[in-house]
């Protein structure tokens, strides 16, 4: 087959590759120029997919920004961001853009897929009538289906093939369509009755890893006031081999899907005069805790009488999560600031992420940041760090991420 994905990033390129290694040939749209260029040559912007990757499938792969490459696709996939407004309403406008330019070479026969995250009704409400002023109807003309994506970026367990696939289509037949689709890179398809029910599934599984990570966030801060060590409660817990599922708590939530996807629903849920409480309660929580962190750095520096103004802190990790460079929503960016705000010197260590432009700040080696620091804060375990030594090294360490649960040492303070 001939595919078209829209949209080349954490999401688009990784199927793209996958698409392609399965002997298909794929045209990648993107509005960054950059990152066309960047393809055309074999250089992967992506953590997960090596140039390697790339160029074993240099035939089979090309990007371009030329929307009419793709009129001699047979099937097209959507993946352009679906963020947040500043007043954290959804911003449809990357997906609008993307169906309005897709509307001008819309073919008959085509199908179009929309994997980007959203709220239950996109498909239907807002992506049909742009394609439609095609002058085809979704279902007849041409075909058109939901499907999310569930990539985890760093994760080396599951892939496109082995997680399965969501499909939902306006008609039966477009669901067909996109199952067909997706069972040449998955080996699994779950072909749901609507897109609604495919997109409200997606938002499920974020909201119910937001609701328990706000939960375990909040029990951190109720295991400093009593004295109890939230890792061992938590370990405790996970020996139970059924009816509880870990998860752990941390420095606050990030990335682009956690922080932002639950108050899609929120909003489409505001429309019909509900107030989902459990959403905005989690992300309440979960917004709350960079400050909480910076409130036990300010207390840790105390106790070794410091103020925190004028102190060194190094933050260990700034990216959103270990083993990625993707620093969108990160708690450390709020770290960063809340720091700065009370006049301490930051500098960070991070090996995916070379530096922090808002801030004006570049990563440091990690033992020339440590030697210089005050104090080093764990926001963010990558792997491949010894923090044994960091701990041996530092004048004082505050670890967020609970990956010193083996050490014991005066000068270490966990979350
Ligand atoms: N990153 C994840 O882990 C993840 C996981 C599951 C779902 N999602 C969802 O997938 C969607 C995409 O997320 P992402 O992380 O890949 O975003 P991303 O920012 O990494 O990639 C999106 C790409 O779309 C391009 N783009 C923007 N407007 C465009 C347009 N009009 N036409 C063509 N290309 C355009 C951007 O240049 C960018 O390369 C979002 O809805 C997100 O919520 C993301």
């Amino acid at each position: 087959m001939k595919i078209g994905i829209v949209g080349l990033g954490y999401v688009g390129l990784p199927l793209a590759v996958a698409f392609a290694e399965a002997g298909h040939e794929v045209i990648g749209l993107d509005t960054d120029a950059r990152k066309i260029e960047a393809l055309n040559n074999g250089r992967s912007y992506i953590e997960d997919i090596p140039d390697s990757a790339l160029a074993a499938q240099a035939n089979r792969l090309r990007a371009t920004s030329n929307h009419g490459e793709l009129e001699s696709c047979e099937a097209v996939i959507v993946c352009v961001p679906t963020p947040l407004t500043g007043s954290r309403e959804p911003d449809l406008t990357y997906l609008t853009d993307s169906a309005t330019a897709l509307s001008r070479v819309l073919q008959p026969g085509q199908l179009v897929v929309l994997e980007s995250t959203t709220y239950p009704g996109t498909t239907r409400e807002r992506l049909q009538p742009i394609l439609e002023e095609s002058g085809m109807a979704a279902g007849r003309d041409f075909h058109l289906a939901f499907s999310p994506e569930r990539i985890d970026p760093g994760r080396t367990d599951y892939s496109v093939r082995s997680t399965p696939k969501l499909v939902g289509g306006v008609t039966p037949e477009s669901a067909a369509r996109a199952q067909e689709l997706y069972e040449l890179v998955c080996d699994r398809v779950v072909v749901l009755s609507t897109p609604e029910a495919a997109e409200l599934a997606k938002l499920l599984e974020n909201i119910f890893r937001s609701v328990n990570i706000a939960l375990v966030n909040e029990l951190s801060q109720l295991c400093d006031r009593l004295g109890i060590d939230v890792w061992e409660v938590i370990e405790a817990a996970d020996t139970k081999p059924f009816g509880f599922m870990r998860f752990d708590p941390g420095p606050g939530m990030g990335g682009h899907c956690l922080p932002v996807d639950p108050f899609y629903l929120a909003f489409k849920a505001r429309e019909h005069d509900f107030y989902p409480e459990f959403i905005e309660l989690a992300g309440k929580v979960n917004r709350a805790q960079p400050a909480y962190c910076v409130d036990r750095i300010a207390r840790a520096l105390n106790e070794a009488e410091k103020a925190v103004k004028g102190s060194r802190v190094l933050l260990l990790g700034v990216s959103y999560k270990a083993g990625v460079g993707d620093i969108r929503e990160s708690p450390a960016l709020e770290i960063v600031g809340l720091l700065r705000q009370l006049g301490a010197e930051v500098s960070f260590h991070d090996p995916f992420v070379p530096e922090l432009s808002e801030f004006g700040l570049s990563s440091v080696g990690l033992e020339e940041g440590l030697r210089d620091s005050d104090l080093a804060a764990i926001v963010t375990a990558h792997p491949d760090i010894d923090y044994g030594a960091v701990v041996g090294a530092a004048p004082l360490t505050i670890d967020f991420r609970g990956v010193t649960r083996e050490i014991e040492a005066p000068n270490l303070i966990r979350l």
